[in-house]
Order: C-alpha cells, then sequence, then structure tokens
C-alpha cells in the first residue's frame, strides 16, 4: 500500500479489516496524506486532485473511528475536531527571539554592509555572502518539532516568553505535524500569516454575518491564532514560511551536531523544505549593495502583485559560525537588518474639514476623505494636528491628497497632488467660536483651545470617557457614545455626577436595556475606592499622565496631601517639572475642580492612599511605556524639559546619549551628532510633527 505513488482509492469493506490490517493502512495512508500535503503546501506541486485526496482522507478518519486504538494526536485528521483550551499557557522559548534593526534608506544599508565586510569578512574571499529574504508582514512564531513530531508553537511575546498556540498552529495545514528526514529536535522561527486572497473572502463572509471585518491581513492571522478555540481556525487560509533556526538537535552551533547542522543560512534555507518546513520562494544569496538595492526594488514592485503583504527585505549574514561572532545587542542581532519599504500611499479626494474638540479643549482639524484603501486598510479621515499645519499642507475641501500610512499604521496626509486648471475651495481658517459650545476660542501657539473647560459638552464627554478608560477608574461600558447620550440628555455635568446615576435613567438611553444599565450603575459602584494613582490620572490633569500619576501618588500618598502640597514641594519632587508643578496647582486651586471632588466624596467615593501600594508601579498601557528617546536639535513647540516630561508621562524615558538601546531620537531644528549616530545605528528619527503624532496617540 503506497497512497505516495499510487493512490488507488479502491479501498477494501471496512468491517472485513482486521486491526493489523486496518493499522498498516492507516500507516500508509497518513505518510500518503503527509507526502501530498508537502507537494501541495512545500513545493507547491500537487500530485493528485483535491477528489482523490479528500477520499484518502476520509478513508483515514473511517479507519481511526473505527479502531479508536489506531487514533494519534499527530494525525492528519485530528487537525479537525480539536479541543478547545481554557487560557493561552506561558512558554519560555529554546532560544531568544529577537527582533530586526530596521532602517529606512540604501546608505544606513550600506553602512550595515560595511561593518559586515569588515568584522565578518574575509580579506582574501571577496565580498561577503548574504542572504535576501522578504520581510514578511505576519506573526512570528517559534515551531518545534520533537522527533519529527510537531511538539508545540508559541507566539513571540516579548521575545523570551510566548504564550502557547500549539492548538492553532495544528490547524495550520502548512505546518506540517511530522517531518522527513528530520533531526531529533528542531526548533524554527516562522511567520505565519493570511494571504491576502483569503483575507478578502474571509472579511466578505464576516460582513455578511453581520461581524466587524478585520483591519488588515496581519490582525487577522495574530486573532484567529490567540484563539482559545482551535476549531476557529480550521479551515480559515493561513500559510507560514520559515526562515530562521532557533535549535537543533539540542544544541545551536555546528560543533553540538556537525552532521545535520547547516553552515551557512543559505544551507539552512534548502534543508528547511527538504525536512518538510516551507521557504518563501524569493529568498535569494547576495553580496554587495548593488545586488540589494536591486531585490529591494523588485520587491517592492512586485509588493501589490504578491498573495501576502511584505513591509521590506530582511538582510542577513549568510555564514552561521560569524553570525555567532558578531552576536547579538539586547534586542536584535548584529548579523541582520531589515530595510523597510517607504510608507504605503494613494491618492483620494478630501471631501471636508471639520473640526473635533478635544478633553482638553484643543481643536483639532480633521480631514474627511473619500474612502480609500491604503495597502489594505480603508482610510476615510485623518488628522490634520493644527491650524498650521493645514495652513502648510495647504489642504482644501475638493483637493486631490496623498495619503500615507507611516509606519503602516496611522494614515495621514502627506500632501496635496496639484491639479492645474482646477477651481479650488477657500483656504481653511479655524472656526473663532467652539463648534460644540459657542464659546470665544483661544490661541496658544499653533494650538487653538476651547476655554469652557467642562462646560463645554465635547470636552465633558471626553473626560468621562478618559476617566472611565482602562487605566483609570476602568468602568466597563462606559465608552464614548454613552458619555455623549448622558451628556446630552443632561444627565451628567460634571464627573461626580456619574455616582448617582439610577438604573431607570440609562435604561431610557439608546442601545441600552435593563441589563445593560444595571452591569454599568454596578460598574460605577465598583469605581467608588480607586487607588489614588489612578484617580490621579482619572481626573485628566493637564500634563499628568500615567506615569506623572505614579510619581504624585507615590510622593505625596493621599489625595488631601497633594491637594495641600505647594508649588516648592511638587517642584522638590524628582521628574516633576515647573510646568508640571504648575499645572496641578492650577487644577486643584481651580473651585470647580474642588467642588467635584466633594462632590464625590459625598457620593461615596474614597480614594485609597498610595502609602501601601506597590512603589514603582506605572500604567502598564502607557502608549510609551519602555521606549527611550534621545533629543537632539531645537523643538519648535517644546522646551527640551517639556518634551522629556511628555515622553515620561506617557511612561517612555528620555536619556542624552545614542545608543542601541535607544528607541526614537527626536531629530529639531540644528540637530547635532546624535542624529547622525542615529543613523548609524539604524535608529528610527522622528521630526517634530511625527513625535508629535506619537504623543497623540496615547
Ligand atoms: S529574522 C533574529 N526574517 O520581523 C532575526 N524576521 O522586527 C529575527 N520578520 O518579529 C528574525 N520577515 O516576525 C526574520 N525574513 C524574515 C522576516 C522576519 C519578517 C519579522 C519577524 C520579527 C520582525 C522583526
Amino acid at each position: 500500500m503506497d497512497f505516495k505513488h499510487d493512490p488507488s482509492t479502491d479501498f477494501r469493506p471496512v468491517e472485513g479489516l482486521s486491526r493489523d490490517q486496518a493499522a498498516e493502512e492507516v500507516e500508509a495512508l497518513r505518510a500518503g496524506i503527509r507526502h501530498h500535503d508537502y507537494l501541495y503546501y512545500v513545493k507547491a506541486e500537487p500530485a493528485i486532485s483535491d477528489a482523490v485526496y479528500d477520499q484518502l482522507f476520509d478513508r483515514l478518519q473511517t479507519l481511526e473511528a473505527e479502531f479508536p486504538s489506531l487514533q494519534d494526536k499527530n494525525s492528519p485528521t485530528q487537525r479537525v475536531g480539536a479541543e478547545p483550551v481554557s487560557a493561552l499557557d506561558k512558554r519560555e522559548h529554546r532560544a531568544p527571539m529577537l527582533s530586526l534593526e530596521s532602517v529606512q534608506d540604501a546608505e544606513a544599508v550600506a553602512a550595515f554592509i560595511d561593518r559586515l565586510q569588515r568584522d565578518a569578512g574575509d580579506e582574501d574571499q571577496g565580498p561577503v555572502a548574504l542572504v535576501l529574504e522578504p520581510k514578511f508582514d505576519g506573526l512570528s512564531v517559534e515551531l518545534i518539532y520533537d522527533q519529527g513530531a510537531f511538539s508545540s508553537g508559541s507566539t513571540r511575546g516579548d521575545g523570551s516568553t510566548g504564550e502557547d498556540i500549539s492548538h492553532n498552529l495544528r490547524q495550520v495545514t502548512a505546518v506540517p505535524m511530522r517531518l522527513h528526514k528530520a533531526p531529533r529536535y528542531l526548533a524554527v522561527r516562522a511567520e505565519i500569516f493570511m494571504p491576502r486572497s483569503g483575507f478578502t473572502a474571509l472579511n466578505r463572509e464576516r460582513v455578511q454575518r453581520g461581524d466587524e471585518p478585520f483591519a488588515n491581513p496581519r490582525n487577522a492571522a495574530a486573532g484567529l491564532m490567540r484563539q482559545l478555540d482551535p476549531n476557529r481556525v480550521a479551515g480559515r487560509p493561513l500559510d507560514l514560511f520559515c526562515y530562521e533556526l532557533l535549535e537543533l538537535d539540542g544544541g545551536e552551533t555546528p560543533a553540538d551536531h556537525p552532521a545535520t547542522h547547516p553552515a551557512t543560512h543559505h544551507e539552512l534555507l534548502q534543508r528547511l523544505p527538504d525536512w518538510g518546513l516551507k521557504t518563501c520562494p524569493l529568498n535569494r544569496s547576495a553580496e554587495d549593495l548593488d545586488d540589494v538595492r536591486a531585490y529591494h526594488a523588485e520587491l517592492e514592485g512586485q509588493r501589490d502583485a504578491l498573495d501576502y503583504e511584505i513591509d521590506g527585505v530582511v538582510i542577513k549574514l549568510n555564514d552561521r559560525a560569524r553570525r555567532e561572532q558578531l552576536g547579538v545587542r539586547s534586542r536584535s542581532p548584529r548579523w541582520a537588518l531589515a530595510w523597510k519599504f517607504a510608507p504605503r500611499e494613494e491618492i483620494t479626494t478630501l471631501e471636508e474639514i471639520t473640526v473635533q474638540v478635544g478633553r482638553t479643549g484643543i481643536l483639532t482639524p480633521i480631514a474627511l476623505l473619500q474612502p480609500v484603501d491604503v495597502g489594505g486598510v480603508t482610510v476615510s479621515r485623518a488628522t490634520l494636528h493644527n491650524a498650521d499645519e493645514v495652513q502648510r499642507k495647504d489642504v482644501r475641501p475638493g483637493d486631490q491628497v496623498r495619503i500615507i500610512r507611516a509606519g503602516d499604521v496611522i494614515p495621514e496626509i502627506a500632501e496635496r497632488v496639484e491639479q492645474p486648471g482646477q477651481t479650488r475651495a477657500e483656504p481653511f481658517t479655524m472656526p473663532e467660536q467652539c463648534p460644540v459650545c459657542s464659546t470665544e476660542i483661544i490661541r496658544n501657539g499653533a494650538y487653538h483651545r476651547c476655554p469652557a473647560g467642562l462646560a463645554c459638552e465635547a470636552q465633558l464627554v471626553g473626560h468621562i470617557t478618559h476617566f472611565a478608560s482602562r487605566d483609570a477608574l476602568d468602568i466597563d461600558g462606559l465608552g464614548e457614545e454613552t458619555a455623549r447620550q448622558l451628556v446630552e440628555r443632561g444627565l451628567v455635568h460634571d464627573l461626580a455626577d456619574l455616582y448617582p446615576l439610577a438604573e431607570g435613567e440609562l435604561a431610557a438611553m439608546e442601545g441600552f436595556g435593563d441589563t445593560a444599565a444595571r452591569n454599568l450603575v454596578q460598574a460605577i459602584d465598583r469605581a467608588r475606592k480607586p487607588s489614588l494613582q489612578c484617580f490621579l490620572y482619572a481626573l485628566g490633569i493637564r500634563q499628568v499622565g500615567g506615569r506623572m500619576a505614579a510619581v504624585l501618588a507615590r510622593t505625596f500618598g493621599s489625595l488631601d496631601a497633594l491637594i495641600k502640597a505647594d508649588r516648592e514641594a511638587l517642584e522638590r519632587t524628582p521628574e516633576i517639572g515647573p510646568e508640571i508643578a504648575a499645572s496641578v496647582i492650577a487644577f486643584f486651586d481651580n473651585e470647580d475642580n474642588r467642588e467635584v471632588i466633594e462632590k464625590m466624596r459625598t457620593a461615596g467615593v474614597e480614594v485609597e492612599d498610595a502609602a501601601d501600594q506597590e512603589a514603582d508601579q506605572a500604567h502598564d498601557s502607557d502608549s510609551l511605556s519602555g521606549k527611550t528617546f534621545v533629543f537632539t536639535g531645537e523643538l519648535e513647540h517644546y522646551s527640551r524639559r517639556e518634551a522629556q516630561s511628555a515622553v515620561e508621562a506617557r511612561g517612555g524615558r528620555a536619556t542624552s546619549d545614542v545608543s542601541s538601546a535607544t528607541d526614537y531620537v527626536v531629530k529639531g531644528k540644528d540637530p547635532g551628532s546624535k542624529a547622525e549616530r542615529a543613523q548609524d545605528l539604524g535608529i528610527e528619527t522622528l521630526n517634530e510633527a511625527q513625535f508629535e503624532r506619537l504623543l497623540e496617540q496615547g
């Protein structure tokens, strides 16, 4: 019986089979199915029709059902009907799953290749050998095979520990459950992704069912991989490419096992498919900058025609022993570099510029766009930041504009596209009165602000939403829409009004029933004993983000102590500069604010003292948490101190020296040598506008 080469489907009746005969046939069927999976997924050269494949598969299922003792976790049939898990377990990686240093321009690539040539080249051997691969925009995973059988797989997580997603990976048909001629032990790194075609079909299906569509293929793949129930993953269009070795036969270096250890990356890429693991057909060998440039240009040109998303190319040193010598930085190896493509762009019509009023009263012009797909994401609005920016870009309703998704996330208008002969609308001007409450607007540098505070409904809605957000008081069910209704119906005039809300009042609101109303009242009730840190953050004091709230809570211990604190005491606190001190003082000096706090206390709010709280507990979802910034040159809207505080208020750190631990270098006017150093190290540099955007995301 050999279903690999002779897939005859003329099966004997099951009833007449002995257990031994069945066992033999089951083995042959599994081997045959794996072989055809391999031809189909790895080689992309199927040898049998789908119909014949299905018959082999059905036969195997029948035999396993008839002879339960023959069942096996790694049988191809086990991909269907698997059991859900109750939670995703943590799993430590065999070797750190590093990330890649990434750059945007050819000069940085040239510097990288020079460095490799110098540190890892061989003088008499000519140019250093490189391997080029696409940079896949999917989900990085570790796959482990023990004795040739798939044993587990996990997400990258923080690089040293990820989440066990074995149950879901077993559903991905391109992940083999058994390897060919496999080493005893193998841990590889691969990218799981959803092909574009499958993504479109899946989203169409979701929309028809009334589900939210996924934003892009990456999110879809990542979302599926984190499911608890593998049946949701079964049959989904998912695929993978393998690209690195994490461990082989118990060790990572050739000394551990010279026979099976590939000496070069090129060799590994050839070995992987022999084992049954799929690699990308676009991988290429190279030796100098010209090769890399050509490859980058070729892939960028091909990008839209590919059935999977890529966002750059990865340049890797070929020689694995030399890689060892070069070693790694804290998060990325010295032997590899990602050269990203230019951000995705698209042209569309700007239909209207509206003005939004935020929590702090700042007016933000928003461009409403004719919806356009920018690299897989539908974009229909983009912030224009402030009046100066609108003026600088000179965009008006009716104009054609170029939209880019910088860093592949937030869409922005890069520029106006000139249309000769077109009559244009009048230039945009900021309203003189608040579009929400009609209060006279005041201008402060680049910013326009409605000074009405909580008397302005937009600001009140913003404050309520912030107050209830996860890192503040975490009131479930109180999002922006609900906040808007509470304000419009006159139920809430200040934050303290939230506490006495009654179920009956809420149940009358749109989209609310008795249950939602009861849940919200209970959620508000649970927010009556907030920690000092969360409460301070929730108040929305200007300049006081998660990290500053933690510092203030730790230093002053109780709300009353902070209310009483004078400017000197505040300024004595490390990390608190004059601007933050002034803002805290102004907030508690304001009679309305003090009244609202009193009103909350009367409603039963008790803010817990910080004394017995864990000392350094910053908000873990701070938008810049863990990021290190270096500033160079002069910024237009910030003093150096203010910029640093802004970073710290979002959980980030500002340091003075550029090193490989630096995440961003912010470049102002007349930048110094730090900007060059950033470039050498391939660290992302931001201009002031990009920096502000990053701050706004928080
Ligand atoms: S090699 C130690 N190769 O890019 C080398 N990574 O920021 C690290 N990625 O999370 C990985 N395509 O998911 C490598 N051809 C490729 C890649 C690739 C995409 C991802 C990977 C990682 C991210 C790095």
